[in-house]
């Protein structure tokens, strides 16, 4: 090859690669980042764009100068010489793509994995999401409840998502992190906010016609202030802790039931804020779900299963596919629905469950 090809060619992917590098840079194409995973992220993202720029200058060199060079004459009707094959060529346009893609695995590999990693002070958020609006409910405070995402800053956060219908997904572009959420799920998304501020939290998974409209926020406050903010939802909440939702008054039956009422209150809140109705046919909460047991039954399935009800009934929730009721599949009901609930948050749902259950079978 002659000095003033090579010169040529590296003049092209000079300007190729100066072009592409301009695009890359010129414009803002990340919004700021807001958490440690978006620092990761934006790492792979620069990464990745990096090899493509460098790819891109050597390919439109090689294109735009073979244009210019071998083009046909005007007067040239011939065919081209046959060409067959070259072995070093077809070995380093091999070799060089496998180190590239190779490397970009292994540096999204440790990225996705750092970005999962929890910190021991984890803190929990249920997330409800439905046409067309998101709950977001603090287990840990009392499952006190926000229309808003409130979050302290610095903290390793994890939210567990469920729906109630149909396929939601809840992205926040500054923390560039994302995550869909399916019915029969709970998926998990975690996130360690980094900067103070109030971000769009928006719905992007098309899910009906207000789907445009299912936008909320994530607000990243400062330890403190989200503290004093969780006293104040706690106390507005009231200590009763039956939260925002409507509660249906419970079955009017009379029954000699020793279960204290303030349990099962409490359990039927569990039971409307986690989208039990959904699946789930229960006169007590007024649900009339068709996909899984009717727990109005759930005495004679106890009996089915051998086990004493209150035992069944939380076995059911903790590990639903133990025992599954004939006539219906098992792997609907959400495996790891049960790690959702806190402690208390199970047992008043326990109660509240196997107390409906006693009033509906005594009638
Ligand atoms: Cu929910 Cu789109």
């Amino acid at each position: 090859m002659r000095r003033g090809s090579i010169a040529a060619l590296l003049g092209l992917a000079l300007i190729a690669g100066g072009v592409a590098t301009a695009v890359a840079l010129v414009p803002t194409w990340l919004p700021e980042d807001a958490s440690q995973q978006a620092g990761r992220i934006a790492f792979t993202f620069w990464f990745v764009i990096a090899i493509c720029i460098f790819i891109f200058a050597i390919v439109a060199a090689v294109m735009v100068y073979s244009v210019m060079k071998f083009r046909v004459r005007d007067d040239d009707f011939e065919d081209g010489p046959p060409i067959h094959g070259h072995t070093g060529l077809e070995i380093t346009w091999t070799i060089i793509p496998f180190i590239l893609v190779t490397g970009i695995a292994i540096v999204s590999a440790i990225v996705l994995s750092r970005n999962d990693a929890q910190a021991q002070d984890t803190l929990r958020v249920n997330v409800l999401a439905q046409q067309f609006e998101f709950t977001f409910s603090y287990p840990d405070a009392k499952n006190v409840t926000s229309p808003v995402l409130m979050l302290p800053k610095d903290r390793s956060v994890e939210l567990y998502m469920r729906s109630v219908d149909v396929i939601h997904s809840v992205f926040v572009p500054q923390f560039s992190v994302k995550e869909d959420i399916v019915p029969g799920l709970v998926t998990q998304l975690h996130v360690t906010p980094t900067r103070l501020g109030t971000f769009p939290l928006e719905c992007t998974e098309l899910c009906g016609l207000g789907h445009s409209l299912m936008r909320s926020q994530a607000v990243v406050v400062s330890p403190a202030a989200f503290n004093t903010w969780l006293k104040k939802q706690e106390k507005n909440a009231g200590p009763s802790s039956t939260g925002t939702s409507t509660t249906p008054t419970t079955s009017t039956s009379t029954t000699s039931s020793t279960t204290p009422i303030s349990s099962a209150q409490a359990g039927l809140t569990v039971f409307n804020s986690n989208g039990c109705s959904a699946c789930h046919t229960l006169s007590a909460a007024k649900a009339t779900g068709k996909v899984g047991p009717n727990l109005d039954n759930l005495v004679a399935y106890a009996k089915t299963a051998k086990q004493p009800l209150e035992a069944f009934v939380q076995q059911s929730i903790v590990d639903p596919g133990k025992y599954v009721q004939p006539g219906y599949s098992d792997g609907i009901m959400p495996t790891n629905f049960g790690q959702s609930l806190t402690k208390e948050q199970l047992d008043h749902l326990v109660a509240f469950l196997a107390q409906s259950a006693r009033q509906s079978g005594n009638k």
